[in-house]
């Protein structure tokens, strides 16, 4: 699919409909195909596991008891390994963590802890890759600052970095399947998983987010570096799968439309901009 997008990029010129219509089809595309996967995971993992490889504690691939801070601690280190691989260094990691349902206990959810590594990961390999490309000529590079904290409605992972930041006006372009600041990785080396470049990283943790109502969000500081902040829901009750319906309001989506805009748009044009006021 990512190189499908590619492919397209290159042929035709991406306007904003595209862009909108494209990101509006695969959002509910890939979190359909996140249910089915999950759906047939589940199954096969409940009635067909005679190896018995499966963890005694889970259900499926739910873990009732997901301890939330080893997950972090996995997906930081598997992350710190392709940094390594690629830049020969990586950043630190400062753990804190707040259990504020049960304070000093350890901080445990039900959730599909692959999702959440899935999520994290992504996250890790944004941060490590800006730490790293921001602080080049630094002797040390800033750590990681990983925040984990239970509340009564919602369990939250935030994750800061000393990455630069990004710019207030492309933050939600991060999210989109058609954006990427990394050189593009090469399709054939099947070798080698690339640290960055498909885009993908962003759009599908926040549907992983989403599927269990939670969310992803970025929160950045342009010149200093950004706090990407998970949000799952701490209770399972609340933790509903979360699906794309197919009806008419979701066919009306790709319908363009070509009405004015009900806000002005700045002209740096000096003509335009004194006409504007002679209009006033
Ligand atoms: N922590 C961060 N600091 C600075 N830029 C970031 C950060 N996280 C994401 N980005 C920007 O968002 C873009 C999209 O990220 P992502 O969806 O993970 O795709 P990819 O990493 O493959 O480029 C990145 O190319 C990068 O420019
Ligand atoms: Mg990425």
């Amino acid at each position: 699919m990512a190189q499908g997008v590619i492919e397209y990029k290159d042929t035709f010129k991406v306007d904003p409909v595209t862009n909108q219509n494209i990101q509006y089809f695969l959002d509910r595309f890939y979190m359909s195909r996140i249910s089915t996967r999950m759906l047939m995971n589940q199954h096969t993992l409940l009635f067909d596991d005679k190896s018995g490889s499966g963890h005694p504690r889970h259900i499926g691939s739910i873990d009732p008891c997901c301890d939330v801070v080893e997950v972090v601690n996995d997906a930081y280190e598997s992350s710190k390994l392709l940094c390594d691989q690629y830049y020969l260094t990586s950043p630190e990691l400062n753990l804190t963590q707040v259990n504020g349902k049960a304070p000093g206990q350890p901080i445990n959810i039900v959730y599909v802890p692959s999702h959440l590594f899935h999520m994290l990961f992504e996250l890790f390999k944004n941060s490590m890759r800006a730490t790293v490309e921001f602080q080049e000529n630094r002797p040390t590079l800033s750590p990681i600052e990983v925040t984990v904290v239970l509340g009564n409605e919602d369990l939250a992972i935030k994750i800061s970095d000393r990455g630069g930041g990004v710019p207030v006006r492309k933050i939600e372009r991060l999210f989109s399947y058609m954006y990427s600041t990394a050189p593009r990785p090469d399709m054939d080396d099947a070798r080698n998983t690339p640290f960055a470049g498909f885009g993908y990283g962003l759009p599908i943790s926040r549907l992983y987010a989403r599927y269990f109502q939670g969310d992803l969000n970025l929160y950045s500081i342009c010149g200093y570096g950004t706090d990407a902040i998970i949000y799952l829901k701490a209770l399972s009750t609340d933790s509903i799968e979360k699906l794309p319906v197919f009806n008419k309001s979701a066919s009306k989506h790709y319908q363009a439309t070509s009405e004015a805009d009900d806000w002005c748009v700045p002209s740096k044009d000096p003509k335009n901009v004194s006409k504007q006021s002679a209009a006033f």
